[in-house]
């Protein structure tokens, strides 16, 4: 038996079936490549799902984590620590935002965001039932409350009841938002580029129009950056492109590059909505996790990432419009920086199995599209690389 099949069976008997995984079994990294356990090679676009951005055995990376191991991995936060407050630092001077709480993973980043906006609300008037406004084809997590404001009954069903769900308006449609303002509305939530939707990035004035109407009705706008922060869009945090700044902005993903860590970043006029005792989390901004959030701001800076996205970005976009044009079952193509879809005219389920079986590995977002988040570090001939395995795919 291979390797492969041991673990596949192995998983099958251990792991809780919530996920219909690829017969694959992956092992080890290396740049924008992986290798299975029985060595087979595989180009990288999908990075963990939008997560290492930096590739795979980035020696700074891997140092700044191996050095934190032999100092401390966890205190509480009852104390303060070192890498803790350094990732802070980076993330407050690098979005001109005030404040950062540290999060294990996206959702959790989003029930914190979700929070501050209730608990701004209730201080001005603690009497009301408060509820958000979210987009329809949302993703913001799988936990309750992120549930709750992501747009698609299939992931609610079964989980959380309809009087618990968010107000739900059509992403880029400003007037659709503002007809469904309330005085209970205490936030609106919305990904700065739907990812799991399908690779939509909002429209600039959208982006202006809540920013416009949060201030107006006094609520707070929360962008979740999760999936199209951290440089993926070609600057570091996706709303910079478009000059419209949040109250809340959450982060996770590529934050840790590979460590399981979120934030959630609240502007000046947040800040106070929490207060001790509000929010906490046994493992939230440990050393070990923050060490590696703290690497990551180093080597984007040194390593200029946000150019090479807009450079190579620029290029896949280009090379995604040709495939376009070459095959019908085509139909959109969408996206900023290194986060890129291409819609069909049909599910691309296969042809993602049959890429895999050529040694590339992608993602889909939704059924029809297929949705290209590389790690930030991959060149133009990697992009040469994918294209000419997706080519053969699609020709076959
Ligand atoms: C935009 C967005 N928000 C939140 C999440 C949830 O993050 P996590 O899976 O780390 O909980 C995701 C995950 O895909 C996401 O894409």
């Amino acid at each position: 038996m291979s390797k492969t099949q041991e673990y596949i069976n192995k998983g099958e008997q251990y792991l809780l079936k919530t996920y219909n995984r690829y017969p694959v079994v992956l092992d080890r990294g290396e740049g924008v490549y992986l290798y299975d356990v029985d060595g087979r090679k595989y180009l990288d676009f999908g990075a963990g799902i939008a997560v290492f951005a930096l590739g795979y055995g980035n020696q700074k990376y891997n140092d700044a984590l191996k050095g934190q191991i032999d100092k401390i991995l966890h205190t509480s936060n009852l104390f303060y620590n070192v890498p803790a407050v350094d990732a802070a630092e980076k993330i407050v001077k690098t979005s001109g935002m005030d404040k950062v709480f540290f999060t294990n993973s996206g959702a959790e980043a989003i029930e914190g965001a979700l929070k501050v906006a209730r608990k701004y609300a209730y201080l001005k008037d603690p009497s009301k039932e408060y509820e958000f406004i979210a987009m329809h084809h949302s993703f913001h997590g799988r936990s309750q409350g992120a549930l709750s404001v992501t747009g698609n009954t299939h992931y609610q069903e079964g989980f959380v009841p309809e009087k618990l769900r968010a107000v739900f308006a059509e992403f880029n449609d400003l007037e659709d938002v503002k007809s469904k303002v309330t005085d209970k509305t205490c936030g609106i939530i919305c990904e700065v580029v739907q990812g799991e939707g399908g690779v939509y990035p909002a429209d600039k004035e959208f982006l202006a129009g809540l920013r416009a109407l949060c201030d107006e009705k006094d609520i707070l706008l929360i962008f979740d950056e999760v999936q199209c922060g951290m440089g993926r869009c070609g600057s570091l945090y996706a709303h910079d492109l478009y000059g419209v700044k949040p109250d809340v902005m959450t982060l996770a993903k590529a934050l840790g590059c590979g460590v399981p860590v979120g934030a959630f970043v609240t502007a000046e006029k947040a800040s106070h909505a929490l207060v001790p005792g509000d929010h906490g989390t046994t493992y939230g901004g440990n050393p070990f996790a923050t060490a590696a959030v703290s690497a990551v701001y180093d080597i984007f800076e040194e390593e200029h990432i946000t150019d090479h996205v807009k450079e190579v970005g620029a290029y896949l976009y280009e090379k995604l419009e040709e495939l376009k044009a070459e095959y019908s079952q085509i139909t959109d193509h969408r996206g900023l920086g290194l986060m890129q879809g291409l819609e069909f005219s049909g599910p691309v389920g296969d042809i993602i199995v049959r890429a895999m079986d050529k040694g590339l590995i992608l993602m889909s977002a939704g059924t029809n599209v297929l949705r290209f988040v590389p790690p930030l570090v991959i060149t133009k001939e990697h992009v040469d690389e994918m294209c000419g395995i997706l080519r053969s795919v699609l020709t076959a």
